[in-house]
């Protein structure tokens, strides 16, 4: 399967994590194929925090599950440093995993419902056979900002969507993992109460030296936690770049039609009117992805070679890389 190509993997440096041509498919009852992710690669860099953003159904989830091995991928590879994941015997995969947590979407029901807090916290390093203190477990609620005094006996149906999380993310340090993904962390959660925990994963990433990849579709979000942002669209890639030129310097159309949907985002314009007003249509089916480019059919910059050509990564400034036919410097075609 094509993919959009790695020229935006950093060969040469020392990664954390180095996805490449990763793909998920399910099967449908009917006989189909879901291409939820079609092929896609990226790096992380230690310490770093990669953002990875995309409209609902583009395929971030199925990506954060298959680099977890959660279920693994249809193919490609996942390397934890030196260590591929990919391929591997279940005990294997759960010995080497174990250095990459993942947070999910909704807290309350990621938590089992029938365990305390003091049970969940301390459930991972049981499940290897270590012996958990007290110490090590109210420690880390304090790390999270929860009083063991109140939420020791408590189940997840007593503690607020927040505390939830906060418990989530003690459960996963308690693994001292180096990688930390984290599956729209915030976005069950209200306004108040993300600025909490999204602050909370900034000093826990600090303090605890982990490297983040941090999935979302709120553009604002993702810009302000991210050191670097990948974008999706239907199952690929369509343009890294660093997370402070997002709002200046995004040239993929696409990009720019999720800036444009922030009121105080707006992109430079490629040219006279704006790409919401003018991309049209809806996500096309994962069962039936446009040829060529995926988001030809939506976009107003498409010409023939979009159809016929899926346009491969490229660079266009330092850090800044693009798959696009008809955009950026170098663009072959002209719409
Ligand atoms: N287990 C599954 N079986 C069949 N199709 C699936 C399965 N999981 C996901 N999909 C499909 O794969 C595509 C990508 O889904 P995914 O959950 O990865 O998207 P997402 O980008 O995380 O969306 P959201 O922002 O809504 O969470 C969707 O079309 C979805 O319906
Ligand atoms: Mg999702």
């Amino acid at each position: 399967m094509a993919g959009s190509g790695v020229a935006h993997l950093r060969l040469g440096a020392e990664q954390i994590l180095t996805v490449e041509e990763l793909v998920v498919q399910f099967p449908t009852k009917g006989g189909q194929t879901v291409h939820a992710v079609s092929g896609i690669s990226f790096d992380l860099l230690d310490g770093e925090t990669l953002g990875i953003l995309g409209e609902s159904g583009c395929g971030k989830s199925s990506a954060g599950r298959a680099v977890m091995q959660l279920p693994p991928p249809t193919a490609g590879s996942v390397r934890l440093g030196n260590d591929e994941l990919t391929g591997l015997n279940a005990q294997t995969v759960r010995e080497r995993r174990a250095r990459m947590q993942m947070i999910f979407q909704d807290p309350v029901s990621s938590l089992n419902p029938r365990r305390k807090v003091k049970d969940l916290v301390a459930e991972g390093p049981k499940i290897w056979g270590r012996e958990v203190t007290r110490e090590q477990i109210e420690s880390v609620l304090h790390a999270v900002g929860l009083d063991p005094a109140v939420v020791w006996e408590r189940r997840p149906h007593e503690l607020s969507g927040g505390q939830c999380q906060r418990v989530c993310i003690a459960r996963a340090l308690m693994l001292d993992p180096e990688v930390l993904i984290c599956d729209e962390p915030v976005s069950s959660l209200d306004v108040s109460v993300q600025a909490q925990i999204l602050n909370l994963l900034e000093e826990t990433k600090q303090r605890y030296g982990l490297s983040m990849v941090f999935i979302a579709h709120d553009l604002a979000v993702v810009k302000n936690i991210s050191d670097r942002i990948m974008i999706m669209y239907l199952g690929k890639v369509c343009e890294v770049l660093p997370a402070s030129s997002l709002a200046e310097r995004a040239l993929h159309p696409y990009t720019q039609l999720l800036l444009e949907s922030v009121p105080d985002m707006t992109p430079p314009p490629i040219e006279a009117g704006t790409v919401a007003q003018r991309a049209t249509g809806e996500l096309p089916s994962p069962l039936n992805p446009p040829s060529g480019c995926r988001f030809r059919t939506r976009c107003p910059l498409a010409t023939e070679e979009c159809a016929a050509v899926e346009p491969q990564m490229r660079e266009v400034e330092q850090g800044h890389f693009l798959a696009c036919h008809n955009s950026g410097p170098g663009a072959s075609g002209v719409a």
